[in-house]
């Protein structure tokens, strides 16, 4: 459960939460979100941890076990494709915190002005080498931990850098509210502006809270096969969720502010965190020598450890798959993922420089990917899982899991019987069908 945590809390709650609230107008897109994360995620995760927990088994093992010889099996596989895709550009950002933490540890970040920080991270990742060696970096260390195994790899991992991280962060808001100007950050997220709110931002909310919580690509049920028949699945997925939401609202709270203390643009894309960091961190220099130099190394040291943690559990979602269908061993199922993995992620790294006049219906590589992922193959991903649970698994079955063979009482059965079986799957739907259309 450890690892479910540490797979959701990443870069999804840092890098990505906070820019796609700049673009999508703050306090409105937020309150989506946060009802989003409450009726339909939280949905959605129970159906995968109860799919996996119920077989035992990987992505695409989980439907053959559960519905023997019909095409669910398609969708375990796709899974597979999905978080291969996904990680190729992950690690990309993973790689930007590598060179971070290089940078705070070099003390690169004292004394630049925060003009010169949007400058320092548009050449770097445009440049042609060191993104891609940082990504290599990251990926190689993901690939040494899923060696290592869940158990020792992650979860021993997870249990000493999240509390460190949350700390951070509140440090980091606290400090960055108090600054000159912070206040129309504050504002921004606090003050709903419903005018803002389109059918594309609602669509983008949920899209980021199934990204936030790892859903629609197997995630969570490859790691629910590992949950033990004894947990109470819906205490520690509604503890889940909570945590990612308060990481994300936390992050949130810590960037907007400072974004506009530095005269940065909310909607400036997924630069956003990475320009806006170094400035707080420098400001608190300038108050107090050295402090800013120190929290920023510590900062980015478990901003990566949280990257990792996600990392990896999409990594295993085919190494699982790989081992458990294919017979392959754990190092050789790595390995083939890695190079794969490795070889698309390099595309993704370059379509920030020499291939970014490279377009796929109008986006970069990278930004393909993203949209691919978050707004289609998550949904989807999503969707099914929800109908599986919902219509094709029977009422008992899901009620022993969710009771943990009655072990505990749920009271709420019936309400989350419901929300499993019509609402989430006609709202995802709705949100599949609206970001077709857009
Ligand atoms: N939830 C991760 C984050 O917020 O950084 C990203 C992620 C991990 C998405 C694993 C999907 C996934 F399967």
């Amino acid at each position: 459960m450890m690892a479910m945590a540490g797979s959701a809390v990443g870069l999804g709650n840092i890098w990505r939460f906070p820019y796609i609230v700049g673009e999508y107008g703050g306090a409105a897109f937020i309150l989506v979100y946060i009802v989003a994360t409450i009726f339909l995620s939280l949905p959605v995760f129970l159906s995968e941890t109860i799919i996996g927990r119920r077989s035992r088994s990987n992505t695409f093992g989980a439907m053959e076990k559960l519905a023997p010889g019909t095409p669910w099996k398609w969708l375990g596989l796709a899974t597979v494709i999905s978080t291969m895709i996904l990680l190729s550009y992950y690690s990309v950002v993973g790689g930007w915190s590598v060179e971070y933490l290089f940078k705070s540890l070099a003390f690169d970040f004292t004394g630049v002005p925060s003009e010169e920080m949007t400058g320092v991270f548009g050449n770097f990742i445009s440049s042609t080498w060191e993104p891609v060696v940082m990504h290599t970096i990251f990926l190689l260390m993901c690939a040494g931990i899923i060696l290592g195994g869940v158990k020792k790899g992650i979860e021993r991992f997870s249990k000493i850098t999240m509390p460190i991280l949350f700390i951070l962060i509140v440090v980091i808001m606290g400090y960055a509210i108090s600054l000159p100007g912070s206040g129309e950050g504050v504002r921004y997220l606090l003050k709903p502006d419903w005018s803002k709110l389109s059918a594309e931002a609602v669509a983008a909310a949920i899209g980021q809270s199934f990204y936030s919580l790892s859903l629609g690509v197997g995630t969570i049920l490859t790691y629910g096969s590992y949950v033990r028949r004894e947990e109470n699945l819906l205490a520690s997925s509604a503890g889940t969720a909570t945590s990612d939401l308060l990481f994300a609202l936390l992050a949130g709270f810590a960037i907007m502010p400072a974004v506009f203390a530095a005269g940065i643009a909310p909607g400036s894309g997924p630069g956003l965190v990475f320009e806006t960091l170094p400035f707080i961190f420098n400001k608190m220099s300038g108050a107090v020598p050295l402090l800013g130099a120190i929290i920023a190394i510590l900062f980015f040291l478990t901003i990566l450890v949280a990257a990792l943690t996600s990392a990896i559990s999409l990594l295993e979602v085919g190494v699982a798959y790989l081992c458990e269908e294919k017979k392959l061993s754990r190092p050789v199922a790595t390995g083939v993922l890695f190079v794969f993995v490795w070889g698309i992620g390099i595309l993704c790294s370059l379509s920030f420089g020499s291939l970014s006049e490279l377009k796929i219906l109008g986006c970069t590589i990278f930004e393909f990917f993203d949209k691919l992922c978050s707004n289609y193959l998550m949904v989807l991903g999503g969707l099914l899982f929800t109908i599986f649970v919902g219509w094709k698994m029977s009422r008992d079955d899901v009620r022993d899991e969710l009771t943990s063979g009655g072990r505990y009482a749920n009271r709420i059965f019936p309400a989350l019987w419901f929300l499993i079986r019509y609402i989430a799957p006609l709202a995802v739907l709705a949100i599949f069908i609206t970001n077709l259309v857009l």
